[in-house]
C-alpha cells in the first residue's frame, strides 16, 4: 500500500475516555484504531472493546495531555508508526473539584490547563500543516472535540470547568473558520449531561444522556460533514433561551 492510499488510523486522545471509548467502537469496523492515553499498559479492557467492535488493528501509545512538549512527539510517533491521521478525537478532561478550585489556585489552573490549554495545544498541533502546509507537516484530516454546555453560559456552580470549556468552544470555533477551504476539518461537540463516569454520584440534569446517545449523535454528524452538534439537539434551544435567563435567577443554578 502507498501512502497516498493508506486511510490512515484513527486517533483516541483520553483512550480510556467513556465517550471516546463508545464512539471509537461505533467507528471500529475494519479500521487502525490508536488509543493514546496515560498508563496505556493499563487499556486491556478498551483494546478487548474495540477489538470486538471489528476493528482492522488496535494500537496503544502513551499520552500525557498536560505534557504540552511531549505532544508533538506522540504525534510523530503515532504517524511513524501508524499512518497518517484521518480522524483524531480529542476526549481527554477532568471535571476537577469547584469547591476545592474555588480556594485552591493550583487546583483552578490544573482544570483550565487540561480542559483548556493542553486541548488548544493539541489542536494547533494537529492543525498547523492545514493551516500553513508550507512550513507545517499536515497531521489530521478530521477532528472531533467536546466542549460542553457548561461553556454555553457559565454558571456559578461550575465556574471553573465551566470557563475552560468556553475558551476552548471559543478556540475550536475560531479554527473551524480558520480550517475553511482546507483539508482538515473540525467537529466540535456540545454535550450536556452525561450519565457516566466523570459525573458518577451526581444527580442527573434535565436533558441528560448517555456516553452511547453522544457517540451515536457524533457519528451521525461526522457522516453529515457538520462543523458542530448539540447533544441532545434541544440543548441547542434551551440554551439560546438561557442567555436571556436574569442573573439573581441564573446565580442559583445547579452544576
Ligand atoms: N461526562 C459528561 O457529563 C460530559 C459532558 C460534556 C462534555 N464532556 C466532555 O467529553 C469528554 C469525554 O468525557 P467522558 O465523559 O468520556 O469522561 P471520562 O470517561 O472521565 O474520560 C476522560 C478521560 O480523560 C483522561 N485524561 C484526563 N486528564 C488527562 C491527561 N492529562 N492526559 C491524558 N488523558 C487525560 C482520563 O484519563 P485517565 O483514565 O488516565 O484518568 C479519562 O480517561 C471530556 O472532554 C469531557 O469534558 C463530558
Amino acid at each position: 500500500m502507498t501512502a497516498s492510499e493508506d486511510p490512515g488510523c484513527v486517533v483516541l486522545f483520553g483512550g480510556r475516555s467513556e465517550i471516546g471509548i463508545a464512539l471509537v467502537e461505533r467507528l471500529a469496523p475494519g479500521r487502525r484504531i490508536v488509543l493514546a492515553a496515560r498508563r496505556p499498559d493499563e487499556l486491556t479492557a478498551e483494546v478487548a472493546a474495540i477489538t470486538a467492535a471489528g476493528a482492522g488493528e488496535v494500537h496503544t501509545v502513551a499520552f500525557d495531555a498536560d505534557d504540552l512538549p511531549g505532544q508533538a512527539k506522540v504525534l510523530d510517533e503515532v504517524i511513524s508508526r501508524f499512518g497518517p491521521i484521518d480522524l483524531a478525537i480529542l476526549a481527554f478532561g477532568i471535571l476537577g473539584s469547584q469547591q476545592r478550585a474555588e480556594v485552591d489556585p493550583e487546583a483552578a489552573v490544573a482544570v483550565l490547563h487540561t480542559d483548556f490549554v493542553a486541548q488548544a495545544a493539541l489542536l494547533t498541533l494537529l492543525t498547523a500543516g492545514a493551516l500553513h502546509p508550507q512550513s507545517h507537516p499536515v497531521r489530521a484530516r478530521r477532528i472531533v472535540v467536546f466542549t460542553s454546555v457548561a461553556g454555553v453560559r457559565v454558571r456559578r456552580a461550575n465556574y471553573v470547568y465551566g470557563s475552560a470549556k468556553a475558551g476552548l468552544d471559543g478556540f475550536a470555533a475560531g479554527l473551524t473558520d480558520a480550517l475553511h477551504g482546507t483539508a482538515t476539518s473540525l467537529l466540535v461537540v456540545r454535550p450536556g449531561f452525561v450519565i457516566g463516569r466523570m459525573t458518577e454520584g451526581m444527580d442527573p440534569a434535565p436533558m441528560a444522556s448517555t456516553p452511547d446517545q453522544v457517540a451515536d449523535g457524533v457519528v451521525a454528524a461526522l457522516a453529515r460533514g457538520r462543523a458542530e452538534v448539540w447533544i441532545p439537539a434541544q440543548l441547542q434551544v434551551a440554551f439560546a433561551i438561557a442567555r436571556w435567563v436574569p442573573r439573581p435567577i441564573w446565580r442559583r443554578m445547579p452544576r
